[in-house]
């Protein structure tokens, strides 16, 4: 966890600045304790049989893979790459779960070798290629299917998958067929339902309609036959970034309990990303230079949009504090990264403590959807992380170097 104490910023028993002094700027710092209490949070909460897929898509670090998986987690993956990263961080694979709209033959081929729990079907097509490879394979492959239930999570439009609009899941009209076709495919076995609706949702109730409907689905299956072991109720789960207000996770669970209630065999499986570990991780960054164009203050920083894109491409606030307060006068100012475009910036017009060069400044909530959506745009090394465990900080990724920066690259 992060907190002040006499105006500085720690992380669990270690100063922040001590920590960008040893490691350098910019730099991702995780709170392992964090991470252990929310997923602690969740499991408790949830009184059925259930299993918590972490989202590696929100932060794939492997130490950080290896925290959850040590506390029994499974892992939603969207690709091999994922796969091959729950594997090496000792993740159990038969605790995967692999969604997306378009896994590739040779990614199924990968998730049936590593014997994945079950993939979540997201058209006829892709399941059609999955009983290809599964027969070529000579195995039978677990599946489920994604039904996108046409329900909105009232949240981003970017981050919203749940309408029909979205690209995501089967729709509700046709989910039937696609079990109906599953149940005569020799290389299929039935295990499950499937879906998300959304990120970052605090108002829990979107997340009961759907799962009212899929129960109603799962009834109508019942009927003909097809039983369902596994509910996979997706992830979304909403974090504090700024004065939302937390979700309700009681009423969360009372809502899975209650939709479920003619299912109660069938084991739950959760998919959360950002709620485990979005406020388990700052981004640190380290003032350059100030400059007032026509009375407007920019503070230019020395990390930008390739290390942490939410605020350029989804408006997303992140709080910015400045780790060590000097109880400063407030300006306003831009907060903006070297990086040669207008969008490189982490707040625009934001009310903030007076900074001097070289004072460093902390970008809360960076810990989910931070590093995974690092780039190398403008031929930036990415940034280094290291995870924290109370008096002790590990280097869980090197900074990049100009040599990775090439790698693989001939003239
Ligand atoms: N399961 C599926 C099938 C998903 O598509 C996602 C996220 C999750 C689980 C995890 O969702 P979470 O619990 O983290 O809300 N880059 C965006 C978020 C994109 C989320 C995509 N899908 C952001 O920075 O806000």
């Amino acid at each position: 966890m992060f907190y002040y104490k006499n105006n500085e910023l720690y992380v669990e028993d270690m100063k922040v600045a001590d920590i960008a002094l040893e490691f350098k700027t910019p730099l991702y710092i995780y709170s392992k304790s964090h991470f252990e209490t929310q997923y602690k949070k969740l499991d408790e909460k949830i009184t059925r049989r259930h299993l918590i897929c972490f989202a590696l898509k929100a932060n794939s670090n492997l130490a950080v893979i290896n925290t959850f998986a040590k506390l029994g987690a499974g892992a939603d993956v969207v690709s091999a790459g994922e796969i091959f990263r729950a594997k090496k961080a000792g993740l159990d694979t038969t605790k995967i779960v692999f969604s997306g709209v378009g896994k590739t033959p040779d990614e199924i081929k990968y998730a049936l070798e590593n014997n994945i729990l079950m993939f979540n079907i997201e058209s006829f097509e892709e399941l059609e290629e999955i009983e290809k490879v599964a027969c070529l394979l000579n195995k039978t492959a677990p599946v489920s299917f994604r039904v996108n239930p046409n329900v909105d999570p009232k949240t981003h439009p970017y981050i919203s998958t749940g309408l029909k609009k979205n690209k995501f899941g089967i729709s509700h009209t046709q989910i039937v067929d696609a079990y109906k076709k599953a149940s005569q495919m020799k290389h299929i076995s039935i295990k499950g339902i499937q879906f998300h609706i959304g990120s970052q949702l605090t108002d829990v109730s979107p997340f009961f309609e759907a799962q009212i409907k899929v129960a109603h689905i799962m009834r109508e299956l019942l009927s003909l036959g097809i039983k369902l072991d596994i509910i996979d109720i997706g992830g979304g789960l909403g974090v504090v970034y700024e004065n939302e207000k937390e979700p309700d996770l009681d009423q969360y669970a009372n809502f899975i309990n209650e939709a479920f209630k003619d299912f109660p065999d069938s084991m739950i499986v959760l998919e959360p990303g950002r709620f485990l570990v979005a406020n388990g991780g700052i981004f640190v960054t380290k003032v350059l230079y100030r400059k007032q164009n026509e009375g407007k203050n920019f503070i230019i920083v020395d990390g930008a949009m390739n290390d942490l894109i939410r605020p350029s491409l989804y408006d997303a606030y992140h709080k910015i504090e400045p780790v060590v307060k000097k109880n400063a006068k407030k300006i306003t100012a831009d907060i903006v990264g070297p990086i040669c475009e207008s969008g490189d910036f982490f707040a625009r017009s934001r009310e903030i403590d007076s900074l001097e060069r070289n004072d460093l400044v902390s970008i809360f909530s960076s810990g989910a959807y931070g590093f995974t959506m690092a780039s190398n745009y403008n031929s930036r090394c990415k940034p280094a992380e290291v995870l924290v465990d109370k008096d002790k900080v590990k280097l869980v990724r090197a900074r990049e170097t100009f040599e990775d920066l090439i790698r693989g690259e001939t003239i």
